[in-house]
């Protein structure tokens, strides 16, 4: 079976053989979600880049295509967008129905924009004779065109990643661009050289009247976990410029895992659902897989909440479809107090769902230990630190980890009690990594493990004290694949 190695995810897609990295044109059209993402179609290390492509009616079953953009003479094919041009205002298809467009950066002596046209669902590509459409300013690291439809300017909007910061132009045909502005030189995180960015509106706690834009932007290295990762600005996009919120101040992390990086959402989906790389370019290139390097992370959706301090934030959670996987639960635990570790018993999972609440204790600390292995030794633990206030995924122990020196560690997210004193945690074990939504989303970590096939067990825990279990589900889940 070609998806069945040891470390081969059962729910995130992979390439079925060969190198991966950013997702690239997610967008949904005709009843199909496309993603198309970096690839190298003949070799497990980053090269040749191209567009790898696979399409879902589901957002959980993802079927491979053929490579849709390969490298030509103007350089390698790397990070960007599709719109759909369904009024073929672009001109550049036969009919009124229009189609497909791509932007991708042409990474050859220097990088510039370019389009494609596809008039079959994305199967093929014909790029286009005006390339470039956006040509290279004299700007070393210049790429990844995000487009969006900003309605309220009735244009195309183009995002584009310029070294230390956001570049802005506009279009009304897809194919000539303008200069609009640029954004965050002296803003946010700059660790390193900044790329792929997104650009979305989303209502503030659901209420369509107070909608704000979010703009997110990778940054590699530099970021809060080490390596590469994405921060968010809020504010208010006119047309022209970012402007951000005078209340919105300091850092605001995507993610605060290892592992989630250049993430990229659906144009023309009806909710904001993002995808990104599940790697890290500190060590993506060694991560121990074979035919295949690279996973995407669960498609997630998105929305924009206010928390207990007043705080407008990002939340997180994986799409409701992924429940489609879930198998009965095996293990329910409900208003029960725990100072012990509780071992359960002949548990022998690789892909589960954690679901729990815990009022907060007595105990120091306390979560889970996932893909425990009494005869490896290995276990990953995902859990709370009570006395500190966040959040962590250890993978100090998870299995392989030798691979690269940065790869072992702990990683935390600031977590406060709520309210009611409780903390939640659901939690998304695969066979090669471990994605935590605290609180309702409002707090995330993505880490990738490499753990033998044969540490199955699962244990609850806490440490020095009580915690009570208000309730746990654990719900297998399966493979994605079949
Ligand atoms: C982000 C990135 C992009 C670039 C692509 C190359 O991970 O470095 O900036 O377009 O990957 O594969």
């Amino acid at each position: 079976d070609a998806y069945n190695q040891a470390f081969r995810p059962q729910y995130h897609f992979t390439p079925q053989s060969n190198w991966m990295n950013d997702p690239n044109g997610m967008v949904y059209y005709n009843g199909e979600y496309h993603l198309f993402y970096q690839h190298n179609p003949h070799g497990s290390q980053f090269g040749n880049m191209s567009w790898g492509h696979a399409v879902s009616e589901d957002l959980v079953h993802w079927e491979e295509l053929d490579v849709a953009l390969q490298p030509d003479e103007h350089g390698m094919i790397f990070s960007g967008s599709v719109i759909a041009d369904e009024t073929n205002e672009s001109g550049l298809f036969p009919t009124d129905e229009g189609g497909l467009v791509a932007f991708y950066t042409s990474a050859g002596d220097t990088q510039d924009q370019r389009i494609a046209y596809s008039t079959d669902e994305g199967r093929t590509w014909t790029k286009y004779e005006g390339n470039p459409v956006v040509p290279n300013p004299g700007i070393v690291d210049f790429r990844d065109p995000k487009v969006i439809w900003h309605e309220a300017s009735s244009q195309f909007v183009m995002l584009l990643a310029a070294g230390n910061k956001i570049m802005f132009y506009g279009s009304k045909n897809l194919r000539d661009w303008d200069y609009l502005s640029e954004y965050g030189q002296d803003v946010g995180a700059h660790g390193g050289v900044w790329e792929t960015p997104e650009l979305f509106q989303l209502p503030v706690d659901g209420n369509t009247k107070n909608e704000k834009w979010v703009l997110q932007v990778d940054m590699n290295p530099g970021s809060i976990a080490g390596g590469s990762g994405g921060q968010y600005f809020l504010g208010e996009f006119n047309g022209k410029e970012f402007i951000r919120d005078e209340k919105d101040q300091g850092i605001n992390w995507v993610d605060y895992g290892k592992d989630f990086y250049a993430a990229q959402l659906f144009n023309g989906a009806e909710r904001p659902i993002w995808m990104a790389w599940m790697s890290n370019w500190e060590y993506a290139s060694a991560i121990p897989t074979h035919p295949f390097r690279g996973a995407m992370s669960m498609p997630r959706t998105l929305s924009l909440q206010t928390d207990q301090s007043g705080e407008v934030q990002l939340v997180q959670q994986p799409v409701e479809e992924m429940k489609d996987l879930r198998m009965e639960p095996v293990y329910e635990m409900a208003d029960k107090t725990i100072s012990e570790p509780v071992q359960l018993s002949s548990f022998d999972r690789q892909t589960y769902e954690v679901v729990a609440e815990f009022k907060v204790g007595t105990a120091r600390e306390f979560g889970f230990r996932v893909r425990q292995g009494t005869e490896t030794g290995e276990q990953t633990v995902v859990g709370y630190d009570a006395e500190n206030g966040y959040m962590f995924t250890d993978r100090q122990y998870s299995g392989v980890t030798d691979f690269h020196p940065s790869f072992s560690g702990v990683y935390r997210a600031p977590t406060k009690i709520k309210e009611n004193g409780t903390v939640t945690m659901r939690i998304f074990v695969d066979r090669s990594s471990v994605e935590l939504f605290a609180n309702g989303g409002e707090e995330v970590l993505t880490n990738r493990i490499f753990p033998s096939l044969t540490s199955k067990d699962l244990q609850i825990y806490a440490v020095d004290g009580e915690v009570n279990v208000e309730s746990l589900k654990i719900y297998p889940i399966e493979s994605s694949w079949k």
